[in-house]
């Protein structure tokens, strides 16, 4: 078992209420959040359409005011024509598929080079060793635990075996730096065995954003439940 450390939940705002996104997000951030992710999507690397570098921009002053971190997950095809767009908006992470990148580490350097930090992301049926040669060069390495493209998808199991796998690996390697992200279908359920098989950071939309609770209610369950596994686990 992986050794807990500190665990952070980004908000993946794919399913917020969007006539109301400053008011949820901000009341994400009063909650405790730090960490905002935004999904953008092309029609093409996956089937849906979402957000963009305006969106970003539009959540600036919020980052500001909670020196919040807002990641933007690209789910595109040829990200590069977009990673400038945006660095500027204000992305202080930019997150780009291993799927999607021929010449990755042209792709990672230009990220860190605008001055922001570049993460990886590798679909549920990816091979770990896609990404080995370049591990050393990223800021986070974004498991999907979905087919991406849609929130409200079920967790699938065999993520938790890749996620360990993941840690193992960035151990042996010496590559504390680097941050193992999760992202879909995370729920209070499956939350604590995401985070045993070692992820950092929990990203998670409709078990934020829905109409079953407020926002700030289903944030404080999560938090609830990696804090009670931390006081099991020492
Ligand atoms: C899926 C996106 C996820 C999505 C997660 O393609 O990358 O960030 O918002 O949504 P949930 O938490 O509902 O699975
Ligand atoms: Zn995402």
């Amino acid at each position: 078992m992986a050794a807990i450390e500190p665990v952070q939940i980004a908000a993946s705002i794919l399913s917020a209420d969007f006539c109301r996104l400053g008011e949820q997000v901000e009341e994400a951030m009063k909650a405790g959040i730090h960490l905002i992710h935004v999904d953008v999507m092309d029609g093409l690397f996956v089937p849906n359409l979402s957000l963009g570098p305006d969106v970003v921009k539009a959540l600036q002053p919020l980052r500001k005011k909670y020196t919040a971190e807002i990641h933007a997950h690209l789910m595109i095809t040829d990200p590069d024509r977009y990673i400038n767009d945006f660095v500027r908006a204000g992305a202080d992470g930019i997150i780009v598929h291993v799927e999607a990148c021929p010449h990755l580490f042209q792709t990672i350097r230009s990220i860190r080079s605008l001055g922001a930090r570049p993460g990886l992301a590798i679909n549920p049926a990816t091979p770990l060793t896609m990404l080995e040669e370049i591990l050393a060069e990223v800021d986070l390495v974004l498991i999907m635990s979905v087919e991406p493209g849609f929130g409200g998808q079920e967790f699938i199991r065999t993520s938790l075996d890749k996620i360990a796998r993941l840690h193992g690996l960035l151990d042996n390697h010496h590559l504390d730096h680097v941050k193992i992200a999760v992202d879909g279908g995370i729920n209070l359920s499956i939350a604590a065995a995401v985070v045993r098989a070692g992820a950092h950071i929990l990203v998670a939309g409709s078990e934020i954003f829905n109409s079953r609770a407020p926002v700030n209610e289903n944030i404080k369950a999560l938090f609830t439940t990696i804090r009670a596994l931390r006081l099991n686990i020492h």
